[in-house]
């Protein structure tokens, strides 16, 4: 085992594949990020961000495309905007503004075809070096009051290798999700995963612990994934790699999953995306109150009974 991925190499880098082309949310995404997607009034992608620096990375690549050109304005600073606020004495949102670009170190990298997952993930081989890092996907949201990036970090520095984030799903849901195959080990929250699949039929699925978007990745993985024929989709998936290291530790590693048993949101899937919105905005100081009002009235009196 090189050192690279001894338990304990420090873990400073976040990587978040943003190159996805939102077709769930078009026409809004014709020219916007999905990323971009206000989430109450601040764009989906900026939680992301500010968890993966919750849990101590500061250090951040994205994985852009085609129309990202906002995603690196939002988190730059805007002089024009910060001046004009400055000069109608509005602190609180010329601090707003100037907290986005100040967030993290962000770096971005564009990933040129889209072939996957995988592929996004091999972009971000020579920001990353040799040590341990973090995937945060941006579809997928938890709940700032949830922490799982830190617990997986955590698990990484003990074991070693790569760990997933897992989530029960109904067996129905599992198509689509990466399933694992899994055994406990020891902690309630952990288990050491033997197999991998991504988005299985009913009959193949192993188990009904599903990846969600996170992950805290062996650098080995780039080896790995560079000899990973494309799968799924015709894609080279980020899971198949991960398989490869579960059959065969001596590749990169253990792989291990911790059980996340908290809020996530799917804000890649629009029911759910209009869930998180109403649910932050519910908890929010400054909102929640009148917002709460508005809709204990708006369920009763408008929702007919049973719908
Ligand atoms: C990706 C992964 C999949 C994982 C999912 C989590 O799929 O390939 O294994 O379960 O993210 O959101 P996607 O949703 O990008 O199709």
């Amino acid at each position: 085992m090189s050192a690279s991925s001894a338990p304990g190499s420090r873990i400073t880098k976040a990587v978040i594949p943003a190159a996805g082309l939102g077709t769930r949310f078009l026409p809004a995404t014709k020219a916007t990020p999905k990323e971009m997607l206000p989430v109450v009034d601040k764009p989906a992608i900026q939680y992301v961000i500010e968890e993966a620096v919750t849990a101590g990375l500061s250090d951040i690549l994205m994985i852009t495309g085609r129309n990202k050109r906002p995603l690196e304005d939002h988190f730059d600073r805007n002089y024009e905007l910060e001046e004009a606020l400055r000069r109608k004495g509005d602190d609180a949102r010329l601090d707003q503004v100037q907290a986005s670009s100040e967030l993290a170190n962000i770096h971005y990298v564009r990933q040129g075809d889209p072939r996957g997952l995988g592929h996004a993930v091999l972009c971000a081989e020579e920001h990353v070096g040799e040590q341990p890092f973090a995937v945060l996907l941006g579809d997928d949201m938890m709940d700032p009051r949830d922490p799982l990036l830190t617990r997986m970090i955590d698990v990484q520095q003990r074991h070693g290798g790569s760990v997933v984030a897992l989530m029960e799903v109904d067996r129905s849901q599992l198509h689509l999700y990466g399933c694992v195959a899994a055994a406990p080990n020891g902690d309630d929250d952990v288990v050491a995963v033997s197999g991998l699949v991504e988005k299985p039929r009913p009959a193949d699925a192993p188990s009904n612990l599903a990846i969600i978007g996170r992950y805290v990745l062996d650098p080995r993985i780039f080896e790995v994934l560079r000899k990973t024929d494309p799968g799924r989709g015709g894609e080279i998936q980020l899971t198949d790699a991960l398989q490869a290291l579960a059959a065969d530790p001596s590749l990169g590693g253990p792989v291990h999953g911790v059980v996340f048993r908290g809020r996530r949101y799917d804000t890649g899937d629009r029911a759910d995306y209009l869930r998180a919105i109403v649910r932050l905005a519910c908890e929010r100081e400054d909102l929640g109150p009148d917002f709460r009002t508005w809709l204990r009235s708006y369920v009763q009196q408008e929702m007919p009974q049973g719908v």
